[in-house]
């Protein structure tokens, strides 16, 4: 049985701020962040907006879009970093109940900026063996919530977003999610991290550092293992489907470096034009990046029906993953 992305919708808050803004508050500039990663502007939820939020926007336009009814969807998965609440509830049940879907089992996934390929598999191996028909898997962030924003090593560089699909039993079966890859590399964990609050490092009033509260990350590391993971999820999920790179129409990275995707672009010799981004006006949206690149492709007439598009992600874990998929 073939599984396909059946429809998509994204939601990107109102409030843009742009590194010139931001140049106002933290020791950056804007020549700074456009020279090391490609980033121009992020959107920023308002005080009154949580993950579930901006969840539950872009779920209903994929909902709509999809067609069908609230009762069919038989499971929602939110993959996110930055859930309403830590731990408990899933935050995956609240957008359930947000968007009335009475039949509906939720859970949230965890695998960092990596968590919307592992949604994408998951949703589709589910559907595959008859345990749901249809999937709404939502990747949304509110990273401005958990970002030390005096840390100019790491603010410059996320935003806050949503994007969700809806997955069913494709009617062609030539069309669909053809292939996935899901990896670990959990020695690298203490590159990108938030300590406090979690059973290593419980929160403790007066006691915890303010910075443990926030992401944590050694930039460098995170960048060459991005690079070297992009790289092999590319190479891999095409040879092991025969495939070469020029029947590729589209590579969908995950947003977080503009030089990322270069250098993956270069070291594999593919035009940089096969790589779609819209880095510069989000910047990195975690889990979200992917499904509101998508919605972006989607809404301009980018994605034609049998067009190969292979998605790749990467980010705390450290995780890395790829799907390869005929829209
Ligand atoms: O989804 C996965 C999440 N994370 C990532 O993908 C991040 C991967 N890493 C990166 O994208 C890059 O490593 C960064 C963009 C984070 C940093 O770029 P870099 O070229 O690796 O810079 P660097 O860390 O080597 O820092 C170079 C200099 C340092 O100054 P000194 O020590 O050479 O004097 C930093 O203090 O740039 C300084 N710097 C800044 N300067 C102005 C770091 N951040 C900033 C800033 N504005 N925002």
């Amino acid at each position: 049985m073939s599984v396909y992305i059946r429809s998509i919708g994204a939601y990107v808050p109102e409030r843009r701020v742009s590194n010139d803004e931001l140049a106002q508050t933290v020791d950056t500039s804007d020549e700074w962040i456009q020279s090391h990663t490609g980033i121009q502007a992020r959107h920023i939820c308002s005080d009154q907006e949580s993950t579930s939020d901006l969840a539950v926007h872009a779920g209903r336009q994929a909902l709509e879009r999809a067609g069908i009814s609230p009762e069919e969807i038989d499971l929602v998965i939110l993959a996110t970093a930055s859930p309403d609440f830590l731990g408990f509830p899933s935050t995956s049940s609240i957008i359930q109940d947000k968007l009335e879907l009475p039949n509906s089992g939720a859970f949230d996934l965890v695998a960092g900026c990596t968590g919307f390929v592992y949604g994408l598999e998951t949703g589709r191996a589910m559907i595959a063996a008859g345990s749901a028909r249809n999937v709404l898997l939502i990747g949304a962030e509110t990273l401005s919530r958990i970002t030390n924003w005096e840390d100019r090593n790491t603010c410059v560089l996320f935003g806050d977003g949503a994007g969700a699909v809806v997955l069913s039993q494709s009617p062609d079966p030539e069309r669909g999610i053809i292939d996935s890859i899901l990896g670990s590399e959990g020695k690298g964990a203490e590159h990108l991290i938030r300590r406090a609050g979690g059973s290593r490092e419980p929160y403790t009033a007066g006691k915890t550092p303010e910075e443990n509260l926030y992401i944590q990350m050694n930039g460098r590391q995170v960048y060459n293992f991005a690079v070297r993971v992009n790289t092999e999820i590319i190479k891999s999920l095409l040879e092991r489907n025969e495939m070469e790179y020029d029947q590729l129409n589209w590579i969908v990275p995950h947003q977080a470096n503009i030089r990322i995707i270069q250098a993956a672009a270069n070291r594999l010799k593919m035009p940089i034009e096969k790589f779609f981004t819209n880095i510069h006006e989000y910047a990195n949206t975690s889990a979200a990046s992917i499904p509101i690149a998508l919605n972006e492709m989607y809404e301009n007439d980018k994605l034609s029906a049998g067009d190969y598009v292979l998605l790749t992600g990467f980010g705390a874990g450290l995780t890395y993953g790829g799907n390869l998929l005929r829209w």
